[in-house]
């Protein structure tokens, strides 16, 4: 038997004031992208910004539905809006952000295992790290260099996707 040990680095901000520019307006558009949240259920808003290498900046948001299960994750929305308007852009980094009118949320909200499954196959096909950003309005932030280090184990089966 052997005892294997991972690690993670990331970088914890006071507020988004102490991020560089580029990562700043992540999180500003982030925060706009709150605003087309569809979540009369759970009325719990999530909002993220993805910055492909063109520079150009997608937004996305939780869209949800009666039949509950049926509803998708904000960050999902995004890629999954990318996927099929732009299959051969590159992602350079993600903001995520949340709000609700019923508590103050006082840390960064992480993503849900499905959405960190979705966000590895993205980097994973365009073999380059996405950065992603979890930022807390008017608080503490999150940035981790890549969604490898937020799901070292995720689904990877090669030959699934093997031609005959
Ligand atoms: N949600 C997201 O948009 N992203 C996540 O990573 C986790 C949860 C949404 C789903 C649902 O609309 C609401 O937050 C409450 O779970």
């Amino acid at each position: 038997m052997k005892l294997l040990n991972l690690n993670i680095t990331f970088e914890q901000y006071n507020g988004v004031s102490e991020l560089n520019e580029q990562d700043a307006v992540l999180c500003e558009n982030a925060e706009k992208a709150l605003s087309s949240s569809y979540s009369p259920y759970s009325k719990f808003r999530v909002g993220t910004a993805i910055r492909l290498a063109s520079g150009e900046i997608i937004l996305g948001s939780n869209q949800e539905n009666l039949a509950y299960p049926s509803g998708l994750c904000a960050e999902r929305v995004a890629l999954f809006s990318i996927g099929s308007a732009y299959p051969y852009a590159v992602i350079e980094s993600m903001a995520i952000t949340a709000q609700t009118d019923a508590f103050e949320i006082l840390k960064p909200v992480t993503s849900c295992g499905g959405c960190l499954q979705v966000m590895a196959e993205f980097e994973r096909k365009q073999a380059s790290p996405i950065e992603v950003i979890f930022y807390c309005l008017n608080g503490e932030v999150l940035k981790v260099p890549s969604v490898q280090s937020l799901l070292p184990f995720s689904f990877v089966e090669d030959r699934l996707g093997a031609k005959a």
